[in-house]
């Protein structure tokens, strides 16, 4: 008995460990970071992020993990029960609504994005890459953005696979597929990683990353790095609060989202490591390329490596998987909710939601080809660039500070405590003071320094 109540334990502990890398580490790990990475000048970027993780993404990260596992619902419900037993106001309720709002805004882009993925994983099977220089690849993906009807094809095909899944309940099969997917994608990294050693420019890979250049970071670059702490996370809009809801009583919150952010952290770096070194060795290429980069330069590599088909397909099999896996976690939230309050079956939220998000999408398409030019911009950027920075730089850092707020001044201490009570005393005080001052501030000021920079600038 003793045995199998031990090893049930473990095993959910495991569970939210596995699901909750499995929204966290995607897109934003593989294909976002190293862009918006070059996008801002580097390392001072970097150190940004990494301090928006430590200090602010991981205590939210806890708060929201606490809420889930209090609430046990969906978002909306979870907040509007915690709202209510905190004796506040029900308004509270928004924190879910803005994030399913939020995730149906995310997916609808993440999938055009994993939609190329999918498109990789043919084109380097077939060979399209064998030998190819920095400029060939470019124009490979330059003839893909062109073509609308094959990108909505492809976005078409992730859209359904996503669904497939969220059909089929989040929690199936989820954790066995994470459990493999994580180390065979680290795995994979790893050997770019030599590569880039071996054949790339690694020293100005490195030196990019991690040389502080506090000239070239911008207070727009400061935002978009805490953005990113959230979007990488998946913090912020309910997808962990929904996760939450899956965590044992008994498992301690700080630890395990620790191991998370870990995870999800190092992912990022070694993907940037691996990615800069074959940028720097290929004139070509650019580090400011945009949201196309990793596009652009994987290839390369794979292309002149001895297996690069074979590798670079799996390599791109397991970004999709990646991204899959993230995608999940995007519209869980919502369906969660039409099924506990208004009575959907689980299809039938997934087709509303589903639908909503892939015609969305359609936007982040034409944003690649019709609607590049000016006159379609809104607030002077695409409409991808529109829905990418609404939320990531807005919508989830908005989120992640309410929850800070709600979770650190308005639900009783007593009833936070007995949530994280196998946390130390020291460890519980330190969150709870970094939920209450320090997160919140600290993202009040970027958005306070913004509109400053704007003001007199
Ligand atoms: N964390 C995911 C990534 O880095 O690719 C993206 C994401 C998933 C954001 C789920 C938000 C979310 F709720």
């Amino acid at each position: 008995m003793e045995k199998r109540k031990m090893h049930g334990t473990w095993s959910s502990r495991w569970t939210f460990i596995l699901a909750a890398t499995g929204s966290a580490v995607g897109l934003g790990n593989i294909w976002k970071f190293p862009y918006i990475t070059g996008e801002n000048g580097g390392g001072a970027f970097v150190l940004v992020y990494l301090l928006c993780i430590a200090v602010i993404g991981i205590p939210i990260m806890m708060a929201e993990t606490m809420l889930g596992r209090s609430g046990r619902q969906s978002p909306i419900n979870t907040m509007r029960d915690l709202a209510v037993e905190a004796g506040t106001s029900r308004a509270w309720v928004a924190i879910g609504w803005m994030g399913v709002l939020a995730g149906l805004l995310i997916l609808s882009f993440y999938s055009v994005i994993a939609g190329w993925a999918l498109n990789y994983v043919f084109a380097i099977a077939d060979g399209t890459f064998v030998n190819a220089t920095g400029a060939t690849v470019e124009s490979y993906f330059e003839t893909l953005q062109a073509n609308k009807y094959e990108m909505i094809q492809w976005h078409s095909i992730f859209m359904l696979m996503t669904l497939a899944v969220v059909i089929g309940g989040v929690t199936k099969g989820l954790g066995n597929a994470v459990r493999i997917l994580m180390p065979v994608l680290f795995v994979l990294l790893l050997m770019l990683l030599g590569y880039g050693m071996s054949e790339g420019n690694f020293t100005a890979g490195f030196n990019f990353l991690f040389n502080f250049k506090f000239d070239l970071l911008t207070w727009d670059g400061v935002l978009v790095a805490l953005g990113h702490a959230f979007f990488t996370l998946s913090l912020g809009m309910g997808a962990i609060m929904a996760y939450g809801s899956y965590m044992p009583g008994d498992a301690p919150i700080g630890k395990t989202i620790i191991t998370v952010a870990f995870l999800d952290t190092a992912v990022a770096l070694v993907a940037g490591l691996a990615i800069f070194p074959v940028v720097f060795a290929n004139e070509a290429l650019e580090p400011g390329a945009g949201p196309g980069l990793l596009f652009v330069s994987l290839p390369v590599a794979f292309g002149s490596m001895s297996g690069g088909v074979v590798f670079g397909t799996l390599f791109f099999v397991l970004i999709s998987l990646a991204a899959w896996s993230s995608a999940i976690s995007l519209i869980e939230p919502g369906v969660a909710w039409l099924v506990e309050s208004k009575n959907f079956s689980r299809l039938s939220a997934n087709l509303l939601l589903g639908t909503i998000a892939w015609t969305l999408g359609l936007g982040t398409v034409l944003s690649f080809n019709d609607w590049a030019g000016e006159e379609y911009h809104i607030l002077g950027v695409t409409f991808f660039d529109f829905v990418d920075k609404l939320t990531a730089n807005f919508m989830l850092p908005i989120g992640g500070m309410l929850i800070a707020i709600f979770a650190g001044w308005f639900m009783k201490k007593s009833h936070v405590r007995r949530e994280m009570s196998h946390e130390s005393p020291e460890m519980f005080e330190l969150w709870r003071a970094l939920v209450r001052y320090i997160s919140p501030t600290l993202v009040a000021l970027v958005f306070g320094f913004l509109v400053w920079d704007m003001l007199i600038n």
